[in-house]
């Protein structure tokens, strides 16, 4: 028998990442490794890391300087560096960090089992011929009703900001059958809601029956699984929101009321300048159509302050578009400045006058976000029960447009779908009490 050895993963970022461990610790569990929540148990550390603001990498480097007294403690054990400070640092993260022995990019860890079973210190950043995913173990992990499943990686935009492009690499999209089997592998597990995921998903062109498959067709393949009750895909850019993927929101069933579609700015000059290939206005009306197709539908957004070059007038140009779209979550960031991006070249806003418009935006953000939960009062939705609540007899899971919602339901059980009703909404969640009858 093997013998039995500890893992535990770190994940920091995006969706991705967590999809990306989940797929890691698989790939070691076959080399006999079995995931732990206790560091001090580890015979292997993994962090999972992400790159897009200096704040996210430098996480990393102060876990590590935590990991050195560990290490000391315990020789044997192994530490590896994954994910995107992985691809953008790779050999500099040996010789900044002497507790570090493996360091893997995004694109090369099903290579990980090798790397350890071969020793020594060694890095791997490549961007293989070979598609990661056709090497890695299917998967099998014990999970609840909810599942990311990657569909695309990897970003062509280029925006002005952002590290994907170099760290993810090139957009790839994994073939349809391969993602109709993974998602009928998670069904079979009882997964009833799927995430499709991709830097740019909606920019999905994978080889399909009959030739190239949009985003919108595999959504309707992926309709066609029983038992799959809800889709969603995240994240998207605003010029790939086809018409095709617009009417899909309209009439699948499957597909839930929400969509996160970044535009970052609502200032023509700043999109510019962010080389985001879209403006104000264009933006404005496309939510027009998105909703002329599902009236209901929860919009969400990243918004980046503080840009090189952005004025007073620029940031109450993005205050407009928020009060002109009405956004039922977003996620907002101050500007960083990210080394080998065309804008780190560029002189940076102030830092107290970004923080003072990141600070106006979330309000502005926060005050939609909650007129928008609490019209939820009194309606009828239907929930995903996804664990059981803090309190007794009490289930938690979310709605259609992704509020988390506290059900009051004894005989409730995870992976139920509830039509309930909203009795209250407090910051960041609702309360509701199941309604009988069908969904
Ligand atoms: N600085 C601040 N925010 C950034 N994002 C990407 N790059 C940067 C950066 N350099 C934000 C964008 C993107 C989200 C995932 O992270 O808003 O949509
Ligand atoms: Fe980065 Fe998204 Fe722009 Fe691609 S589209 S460069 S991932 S912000």
């Amino acid at each position: 028998m093997t013998e039995v050895k500890k893992l535990f993963v770190k994940t920091y970022g995006c969706q991705m990442n967590v999809y990306d461990s989940e797929r890691m610790a698989e790939a070691l569990g076959a080399s006999g490794y079995v995931t732990t929540d206790v560091v001090e148990d580890a015979d292997m550390v993994l962090l999972n890391t992400c790159h897009i603001r200096e704040k996210a990498s430098e996480k990393l480097y102060s876990d590590l300087g935590r990991l050195r007294a560990l290490k000391v403690a315990k020789p044997g054990m192994k530490v590896g560096v994954a994910g995107c400070v992985a691809q953008a640092e790779g050999a500099e993260i040996l010789r900044r960090s002497p507790v570090v022995d493996l360091v893997v990019g995004p694109q090369a860890y099903h290579r990980l089992p090798q790397m350890v079973e071969a020793g020594g210190r060694l890095v791997d950043t490549d961007f293989p011929v070979e598609d990661k995913f056709s090497q890695l173990p299917e998967r099998k992990s014990l999970r609840g009703p909810t599942a990311f499943l990657t569909a695309q990686e990897g970003c062509d935009k280029f925006c002005a900001f952002c590290v994907v492009p170099y760290t993810r690499g090139a957009e790839v999209s994994r073939p349809v059958a391969r993602l109709l089997d993974e998602a009928r592998g998670l069904v079979a597990q009882g997964v009833r809601e799927i995430t499709l995921l991709g830097q740019n998903v909606n920019a999905y062109h994978g080889a399909g029956p009959g030739g190239t498959w949009g985003l919108a067709r595999l959504l309707r393949a992926l309709a066609q699984i029983d038992g799959l009750a809800r889709l969603r895909y995240t994240t998207s850019h605003p010029n790939d929101m086809e018409d095709d993927l617009i009417a899909a929101h309209g009439d699948l069933p499957q597909l839930m009321p929400y969509l996160h579609l970044p535009v970052q700015s609502g200032s023509d000059r700043i999109l510019k300048a962010m080389n985001r290939k879209h403006s104000a206005e264009s933006y404005l009306r496309l939510i027009e159509r998105i909703r002329a197709a599902r009236p209901d539908i929860l919009l969400s957004s990243d918004f980046i302050v503080g840009f090189p070059g952005e004025t007073d007038a620029d940031h109450q140009a993005t205050l407009d578009l928020i009060r002109a779209v009405g956004f039922g979550a977003a996620f907002s960031f101050k500007y960083s400045a990210r080394p080998g991006t065309p804008a780190a070249e560029k002189s940076p806003v102030p830092a107290e006058i970004a923080d003072a418009r990141l600070q106006d935006l979330q309000a502005l953000i926060t005050a939609q976000q909650r007129a928008m939960q609490d019209a939820m009062v009194g309606r009828e939705v239907q929930v995903l029960y996804e664990k059981p609540g803090r309190r007794e007899g009490q289930m938690v899971g979310k709605s259609d447009h992704l509020h988390a919602v506290h059900v009051q339901h004894p005989e409730g059980r995870v992976g139920q779908l509830m039509r309930v009703r909203i009795t209250g909404s407090s910051t960041n969640s609702l309360a509701a009490e199941p309604v009988s009858g069908p969904l």
